[in-house]
């Protein structure tokens, strides 16, 4: 079954950039009438792949060596996210040589760290199925965003 925000109880708004917030201001997915999600959580499941897939598994469904996002983001706010991916974090889900690089350095990662946030967001609340959602519509204020993060 599938949940979007709205049935999720969490609203999602229209924010800045062509993102979407909750009531409490954090960045959140929302789902289209056609069934895709917006721009941003499309955005997120491919930077998702490209940098996070490689340790966290398919889907955020984590592998031997690192953990499923899908259950942590159940519990990890969005300041708790954001603070790990920019930092790191070390030996804390498991207790040896266990290491989450530190991606503030990254625009790859940094330029689409809400991207990614809301694309596990929906795969925690059960909002998003496996696989890569439909393909959007562009938003061409989101990718203005993007390439004025990017430095194009
Ligand atoms: C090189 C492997 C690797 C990559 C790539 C990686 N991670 Fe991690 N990540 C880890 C490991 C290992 C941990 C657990 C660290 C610990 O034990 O404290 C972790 C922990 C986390 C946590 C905290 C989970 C918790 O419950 O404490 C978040 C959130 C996270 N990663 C997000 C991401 C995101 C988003 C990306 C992509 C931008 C990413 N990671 C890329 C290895 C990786």
């Amino acid at each position: 079954m599938s949940i979007d925000s709205k049935e999720n109880g969490t609203e999602a708004t229209p924010g800045e950039e062509g993102k979407f917030v909750d009531s409490a201001g954090n960045p959140i997915y929302s789902k289209n009438e056609d069934g895709t999600f917006d721009y941003a959580t499309w955005r997120g499941y491919k930077k998702y792949s490209a940098n996070c897939f490689q340790c966290h598994g398919p889907d955020g469904l984590g592998s031997s060596f690192a953990p499923n996002l899908t259950e942590q983001l159940q519990r990890i706010n969005y300041y708790d996210f954001t603070g790990i991916v920019v930092n790191g974090q070390q030996n804390k889900w498991h207790p040896v040589n266990s290491i989450m690089p530190a991606w503030g350095e990254d625009v790859n990662v940094m330029c689409f760290l809400d991207s990614i946030y809301v694309y596990l967001r929906g795969r925690a609340d059960g909002a998003i199925p496996r696989g890569e959602p439909k393909k959007p519509k562009i938003n061409k204020e989101a990718q203005a965003a993007e390439n004025a993060c990017l430095g194009f």
